[in-house]
């Protein structure tokens, strides 16, 4: 690691925007349903990644709205104590969306409920995930395929939140190449009482691999009377205006985000990435709070993402290594502070 520099830097986006005074697009207040947010750039919902501390360090630079990962509906309805973990949100957390999947509008109705009691401005329902374990109960992107039930759900959630907080869904474009299931589906959430769609505009058979096809994002935008979220593939300012300007509403960060929270200033201030010693300084900080939040569970949540600062260019490839070898808190800490 580069030596420590003689104050270390606190972590984060500088308010003041280079534009100022320039309309920026990033920066148009933007309405879902009652929830006002003053920017359209979002991070994604990612399991095994958006933690409480995830979610800080991704806000810390500029984050607009963030979300938890993708909770069992079920696990609150029945009250399984690792899945209420999940509802721990912090005062310092807010715009916070709170993303649910399942299958049964009563238990899905139930579960944002308790969301929205936990403190969820924004639910949102999982219509995307791929995975076979989650799609084989009937749930995530399974539910385009079951467009009747998808709406019912919808009802049923917005029926439960009665107001106090949009309901918004997260869909793909559809279960195979060519069938258009999210396509045809999302007006019938809307008129259910969605309060916005956000598309990742890959189809459930192909996961996460080859390009994300945003021509489906910008016909929706064009269909839709809410506003229609972009994900996929946004790695950087360039990626994120094309969408804006296509007709998405707000964009998200996933993957690019990861080991390199940072890129939501480069956005939207439409910058270089910080120093090192303010991403160092981010790094020792972001690590802090996984290990405050996970304890022992933080070594291996951690080692996802020392390639990643590697590859960012923040950790040099000795370190990375070492990090990664590294086998309990203490001795991550004894790397970093090195
Ligand atoms: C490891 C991983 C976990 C994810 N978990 C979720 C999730 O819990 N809920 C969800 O809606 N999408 C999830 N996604 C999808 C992302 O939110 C995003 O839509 C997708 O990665 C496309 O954006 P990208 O190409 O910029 O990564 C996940 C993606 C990855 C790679």
């Amino acid at each position: 690691m580069a030596p420590p520099p003689s104050e270390t830097p606190e972590p984060g986006r500088s308010p003041t925007a280079p534009s100022a005074g320039v309309s920026d697009p990033f920066s148009e207040p933007l309405c879902i349903g009652a929830l006002a947010l003053d920017r359209r750039l979002f991070m994604a919902p990612m399991a095994g990644i958006t933690t409480l501390a995830f979610r800080r360090s991704v806000r810390r630079w500029g984050a607009g709205l963030a979300f938890t990962e993708m909770i069992s509906a079920y696990g609150v309805h029945y009250r399984d104590r690792r899945t209420l973990d999940y509802l721990m949100c912090g005062p310092d957390e807010h715009p916070l969306g709170f993303q649910l999947f399942g299958a049964d509008a009563d238990v899905l109705a139930d579960a944002a409920a308790r969301c929205v009691e936990a403190g969820a401005d924004l639910v949102d329902l999982n219509m995307a995930c791929p995975m076979r374990k989650v799609v084989k109960t009937g749930a995530g992107a399974a539910l385009l395929g079951d467009p009747e039930r998808a709406a019912a759900i919808v009802a049923a959630v917005v029926g439960a939140v009665e107001g106090r907080a949009p309901v918004t869904v997260k869909i793909r474009s559809g279960l195979r190449e060519g069938d258009e299931a999210g396509r045809r589906t999302a007006p019938r959430l809307v008129a259910a009482g969605a309060a916005a769609v956000c598309i990742h505009p890959r189809t459930a058979r192909q996961l996460y691999r080859g390009r994300a096809d945003h021509s489906i994002t910008f016909a929706l935008a064009a269909e839709l009377p809410v506003p229609v979220i972009a994900s996929g593939d946004v790695d950087g300012r360039a990626a994120a205006l094309a969408l804006l300007e296509g007709g998405a509403a707000a964009v998200m960060l996933a993957r690019h985000a990861l080991g390199r929270p940072w890129l939501f200033a480069e956005i939207l201030d439409d910058a270089q990435a910080p120093p090192l010693a303010e991403r160092l300084a981010e790094v020792r900080r972001f690590t802090d709070d996984v290990m405050r939040e996970m304890e022992a569970r933080s070594v291996g949540y951690l080692r996802q993402f020392w390639p990643r600062y590697r590859r960012a260019g923040t950790l040099d490839k000795e370190l990375a290594h070492a990090l990664m070898l590294a086998p309990d808190v203490t001795a991550v800490r004894e790397l970093l502070d090195r």
